[in-house]
């Protein structure tokens, strides 16, 4: 399963970047929005970071308009793929999209009749938002699962980007039901490294290393 970051924050996607885990990225309006940078800008210094899939989401309720920013969203950079919502605007503007060769997330996915739809156009991911079905009382991991087994039983090449994520455990739960990508923040890509055992256990291996040379310097 790929790790993407879910952010549109330079300093973490770099950080992540730099430890050598990072697939991809996820933005969406709100995460841009905290930026205080233009899009497209936005978009690029990501992409320069990044060479895997760069997800940026159009914004409108029209169809026509969200082919045209999924355009100039594309140019932006090889590795840009267009984010539309699942609405029936949203899906009208990413089937136009893929037919003129932008890839595309499909997002804001809470059904698995909504997943049907996102490989009927030929998506290249779809988005369902586990945490948010979380939130209702719903299990965002139930949803994954459908979309999962529907999507092995039929065959779609549409890969599956486990989103909404809130905790390790939804990563991990993510790769066990076969996720091809789980996207999270910043925090929960961090966590995901935790383990106490580990602290101690390096923690004691540096000591001993230590007092080793420390036996040889001193002849005994
Ligand atoms: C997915 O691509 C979305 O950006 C994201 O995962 C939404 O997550 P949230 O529910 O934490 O806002």
């Amino acid at each position: 399963m790929k790790l993407f970051l879910d952010t549109a924050h330079i300093d973490d996607i770099r950080t992540a970047s730099e430890w050598g885990i990072l697939d991809g990225v996820t933005t969406n309006p709100t995460l841009a929005a905290k930026e205080g940078m233009e899009f497209p800008d936005l978009v690029k210094t990501i992409t320069d970071i990044v060479p895997g899939p760069v997800s940026a989401e159009v914004v409108s309720p029209d169809r026509d308009e969200m082919v045209a920013q999924g355009k100039e969203l594309a140019q932006i950079a090889d590795n840009v793929v267009v984010k539309v919502p699942l609405t029936r605007h949203g899906v009208a503007a990413g089937a136009r999209l893929v037919d003129v060769g932008v890839k595309i997330n499909v997002t804001l996915v809470f059904s698995p009749a909504q997943a049907l739809l996102a490989a009927n156009i030929g998506a290249t991911f779809v988005s369902p938002f586990l945490g948010r079905v979380d939130d209702i009382g719903n299990d965002g991991l139930d949803l994954l699962a459908e979309i999962v087994q529907i999507y092995g039983v039929q065959a779609y090449e549409t890969e599956v980007l486990a989103a909404s994520l809130r905790h390790p455990q939804h990563v991990v739960e993510s790769a066990k039901i076969g996720a091809d990508i789980a996207t999270m923040p910043f925090a929960v890509m961090e966590k995901l490294f935790n383990h106490p055992l580990t602290d101690i256990g390096n923690e004691r291996f540096n000591q001993d290393w230590a007092a080793y040379q420390e036996a040889l310097r001193s002849g005994g």
